[in-house]
């Protein structure tokens, strides 16, 4: 029997783990996903107390399960004797990964009730209402970017989905954007911190250093930021953070810096990976092109739902057991890190009829497991949704017949996060601003020549409609 008392990793999952991880993969990690979803559970090696999950099934019950914990802390990998930093105290688990800060964690990597109470203070910038505010600056936003695309290379992720959400983001906290590339690189670099190394492999995600420099770097920002919100307040995010009382005990500086930095990071990454996945999967099907041009209210939340389940933006989340529990059968022991492959689970055939399909008009989309599920379901969905609705909408409306162009999609190295690194587009112009957003019935818009003669809608996919994939 191993030493924590589970079956090891075959050989050939072993490889399929290795293959998750491999930048060979990040075009189309989807059979992998799938291997694992047939041999489930799948532990990864002897001596590393890990669990990967694939199913819809078994990752639901994971997220809802209480006693799968978001903190670090409660996991054996980050202690375990190959991992740097072994040897040390749980307190100061987080240690195990260079490159992960030893200050203290977001609200994302806590539990409750501090979770709940840190969670709370946040919650009223990023409520559906809330967000609804901000539609008229993040269309403006856009419209601005559609305006500074240059008539002679354009580029999906360039010009639109990565300007966008970090400039929206340091907007809602107060952040200058003056340099909107000074957050995107940095926080792009932390992004790797949580693709599944130690889990996997026992080793730290590449570049630590980079990692360590982007965390300083940003930390120093957010800290200075915090002083001189202190000294005098604004109608901010990191002024009414530190001006509130979490709970019990009062907010200190250090959790409003993480906070705020949590908010920067997951608010925008995340985003720029859907919009981007849209951006590419948007020119192969005029169909759903030319319905955002017709009916945008109802096509354009179909089509974010349908990108969320299809290609999800957070491929993976971790959880860990802090005590002893049963995940659908399967006995995991405490102190066991579980991989949860939701990106796997948003193509579950049990779940999700003809799963790798595109299909915009799926009833079922939206039970999707892509902004996670009970104690840290996204706070950022409502706004994650808008951003990519008016971005879609507007690149419908404005851009003139888009195409892509030949050759494969080139990926961010990010295993965790996914989305194209660039997107070389052909288009037959961008129309201009004055392009109505509510366009009345009948009138022309961009691509309507392309529609009428484009290529004709696929089968039909789905539960609500019975034809096969
Ligand atoms: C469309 C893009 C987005 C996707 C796919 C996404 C996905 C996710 C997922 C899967 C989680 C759960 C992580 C876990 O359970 O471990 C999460 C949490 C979170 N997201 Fe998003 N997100 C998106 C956009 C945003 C935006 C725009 C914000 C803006 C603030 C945001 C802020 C957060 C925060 C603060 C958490 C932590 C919630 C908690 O721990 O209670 N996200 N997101």
């Amino acid at each position: 029997m191993p030493p924590h008392g589970h079956p090891t990793a075959r050989p050939d999952t072993a490889g399929t783990l290795r293959g998750i991880l491999a930048p060979e993969s990040r075009p189309d990690p989807y059979p992998l996903y799938r291997e694992i979803l047939a041999a489930e559970p799948v532990w990864v090696a002897r001596d590393r107390p890990v669990v990967v999950f694939a199913s819809y099934e078994a990752c639901r019950a994971v997220l809802r399960d209480p006693r799968a914990s978001n903190d670090r802390r409660h996991a054996l990998i980050h202690r375990a004797p190959e991992a740097p930093g072994a040897g040390r105290p749980a307190e100061d688990a987080t240690a195990a990964d260079p490159a992960v800060p030893l200050e203290i964690p977001s609200f994302l990597f806590t539990d409750p009730p501090r979770h709940t109470a840190l969670r709370r203070i946040a919650a009223p910038g990023f409520t559906p209402r809330a967000v609804r505010r901000l539609t008229p600056m993040i269309k403006d936003l856009i419209d601005d970017l559609l305006d500074a695309v240059a008539p002679d290379r354009k580029d999906g992720v360039a010009d639109l989905a990565s300007p966008l959400p970090v400039t929206v983001i340091c907007r809602v906290l107060g952040v200058d954007t003056g340099d909107p590339d000074w957050y995107r690189t940095r926080s792009s670099l932390l992004g790797r911190a949580v693709d599944p190394y130690l889990a996997f492999l026992g080793v730290p995600p590449p570049d630590p250093a980079g990692r360590r420099r982007a965390e300083d770097e940003l930390g120093a920002f957010f800290r200075r930021l915090a002083a001189e919100r202190r000294a005098e307040p604004r109608d901010d995010m990191m002024s009414r953070l530190l001006a509130t009382q979490a709970g019990e005990d009062p907010l200190t500086d250090e959790e409003a810096v993480t906070t705020c930095r949590l908010l920067l990071n997951a608010g925008h990454e995340t985003t720029v990976g859907l919009i981007a996945n849209g951006l590419r999967t948007l020119p192969r099907h005029p169909e759903t092109l030319a319905a955002l041009r017709e009916d945008p209210a109802t096509t354009a939340p179909a089509v974010v739902e349908e990108l969320l389940r299809h290609d999800a933006p957070l491929q993976i989340v971790h959880r860990h057991a802090r005590q002893d529990m049963e995940v659908r059968g399967t006995r995991i022991p405490r102190g066991t890190t579980m991989v949860l492959l939701l990106a796997g689970a948003n193509r579950d055939e049990s779940a999700f009829a003809c799963p790798h399909r595109f299909d915009a008009e799926r009833a079922e989309a939206s039970r999707h497991l892509s902004f996670g599920l009970g104690t840290h379901y996204c706070l950022g969905a409502p706004l994650g949704r808008l951003e990519a609705e008016l971005a879609f909408t507007r690149f419908a409306q404005r851009v003139v017949d888009p195409r892509p162009v030949d050759g494969p999609t080139r990926y961010r190295p990010h295993v965790v996060l996914r989305g194209p690194a660039s997107l070389p587009l052909r288009t037959g112009g961008v129309l201009g601003r004055d392009t109505p957003w509510d366009r009345p019935p009948g009138s022309p818009t961009a691509g309507t020549d392309t529609v009428s003669g484009g290529a004709a809608p696929g089968p039909r996919c789905g539960r609500r409609s019975r034809r096969s994939c």
